[in-house]
C-alpha cells in the first residue's frame, strides 16, 4: 500500500493505493459524526457498495446507500435534489459524511452535496474509475453540469481522504480505461518524461495492470504537488489543463456524445503540439511521440470538427479571458507552460 499526503493545512488528507483496500474502507478515515452515506451508481453500487457498506458499519458506522443512474446526465441539479433529501431523511448532521463511491459524475456529484449540505460537511472518495482515480477525486473540485454547459456550479471542497484500489480497473471496460488513459498520458507530458517512457515500455492495457498502483501514484503525487501549490487554479494548476481547451470544446460541439472526455483530451494534446512545433515552441517530434503513445492506449488522436465553432466554443468556455485563452503547450516531454492565445488559434481543422 502507499500513502500521499495532500498538505493543505487543516484541510490535508490522505491519499491511499493498494489492492483491495475497498473492502477495508472504513480504516482509512475517521468519522466525526456517526452516519456515512454512500453515494454510488447503478454499475458500480451492485459489484462495491456490499463490500464498502460493511466496511464501514465494521467500523461502528451507521450507513445507508444511495444510487443514482450512470452516466453523466445525473450531475444534475435533480439528482443533487434527491441527495440531500436522502440526507435530510437520514438526519445527518455537520458531523457526518458522504463517501463518493464510484467514477468522476459520483465524486463530482456527492463532492458538490457535502460541500453544500447544512454548509458543508466532510466527504470521502473511493474512486473506482481510472479517470477518478488519476485526476478528478483529489484537488477538491466538485460540482454539476446545467443544461448551458458541464460544470458550471461548482465549488473547492477538499475530500477527507482518497481511497484508491487499483483492482476496480478490473472491471472497467476498455473503453472507460482508454478514457482514464488520456489524463495518465497527460501527466507523463507536462511533468515527468519517466512517466512518459514508462507508459511506452508497458505498451498498452496489459502492461499498465502490472504496475497499476505505481503509476496511479505517481499520477496522484503529480497532482497533490500542483494542488498543494496551487489549490484554487490560479497559477501552475492550470498545466493540467493541457489538450482540454481543444478538448472540452470538441466535447461540447459534439454533444458530449461523440467523444469521450479522456478521448477528446487526447486529440487536444496532439493538436496543441501539432501547431506549437508548428511555431517553434516544441521541440520537434514531440506531437508524433504523444500521438504514438495516446494510439499505443486506443485514443484517437485527431477528429473532424468545424474550426470555427471549435472557436466559439473555447470564446464561450468559463476559463477564457477576453483577449484569449491560457493554453498549455510542452517544451519536450515532461516540460510545460502555460501562454495566452488569441482564440482562434484553435481554428485549424482537426489540428493538421
Ligand atoms: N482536473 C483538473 C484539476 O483538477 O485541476
Amino acid at each position: 500500500m502507499r500513502r500521499l499526503r495532500v498538505d493543505l493545512g487543516e484541510r490535508g488528507y490522505d491519499i491511499v493505493i493498494g489492492r483491495g483496500l475497498i473492502a477495508d474502507a472504513g480504516s482509512y478515515f475517521t468519522c466525526r459524526g456517526n452516519k456515512a452515506l454512500i453515494v454510488s451508481d447503478a454499475n458500480v453500487a451492485p459489484i462495491y457498495a456490499d463490500r464498502v457498506r460493511d466496511s464501514l458499519i465494521g467500523k461502528g458506522l451507521d450507513v445507508r446507500t444511495f444510487v443514482i443512474p450512470a452516466g453523466e446526465k445525473s450531475k444534475c441539479m435533480e439528482e443533487l435534489r434527491r441527495i440531500y433529501s436522502e440526507a435530510l431523511a437520514f438526519n445527518m448532521t455537520r458531523s457526518d459524511a458522504i463517501v463518493a463511491l464510484g467514477g468522476g459524475v459520483v465524486g463530482d456529484l456527492s463532492g458538490f452535496a457535502a460541500a453544500t449540505y447544512m454548509r458543508g460537511i466532510d466527504f470521502i472518495q473511493i474512486p473506482t474509475s481510472l479517470l477518478a482515480q488519476v485526476d478528478s477525486s483529489v484537488g477538491g473540485k466538485v460540482g454539476i453540469d446545467l443544461p448551458e454547459g458541464k460544470n458550471l456550479v461548482g465549488a473547492f471542497h477538499q475530500p477527507r481522504a482518497v481511497i484508491i484500489d487499483p483492482d476496480t480497473l478490473d472491471t472497467l471496460s476498455d473503453d472507460y480505461f482508454a478514457d482514464g488513459m488520456g489524463e495518465v498520458i497527460k501527466y507523463g507530458c507536462i511533468t515527468d518524461a519517466e512517466l512518459f517512457d514508462k507508459l511506452e515500455r508497458m505498451g498498452g492495457r496489459s502492461g499498465f495492470r502490472e504496475c497499476a498502483e505505481e503509476i496511479i501514484a505517481r499520477c496522484c503525487d503529480i497532482k497533490r504537488d500542483i494542488v498543494e501549490r496551487d489549490e484554487k487554479e490560479s497559477g501552475c494548476r492550470k498545466l493540467l489543463n493541457f489538450g482540454h481547451t481543444y478538448g472540452h470544446a470538441l466535447e461540447k460541439v459534439s454533444s458530449y456524445s461523440a467523444y469521450s472526455h479522456g478521448q477528446a483530451v487526447a486529440i487536444g494534446m496532439a493538436y496543441i503540439t501539432r501547431l506549437s512545433e508548428r511555431d517553434g515552441y516544441t521541440e520537434r517530434g514531440v506531437a508524433d511521440k504523444i500521438e504514438r503513445l495516446s494510439a499505443m492506449y486506443n485514443l484517437p488522436i485527431s477528429c473532424v470538427a468545424d474550426g470555427e465553432e471549435i472557436v466559439k466554443a473555447i470564446a464561450s468556455d468559463k476559463k477564457g479571458a477576453a483577449d484569449g485563452v491560457d493554453a498549455v503547450f510542452v517544451r519536450k516531454i515532461g516540460d510545460s507552460f502555460t501562454m495566452r492565445v488569441p482564440f482562434d488559434y484553435f481554428k485549424a481543422e482537426g489540428g493538421k
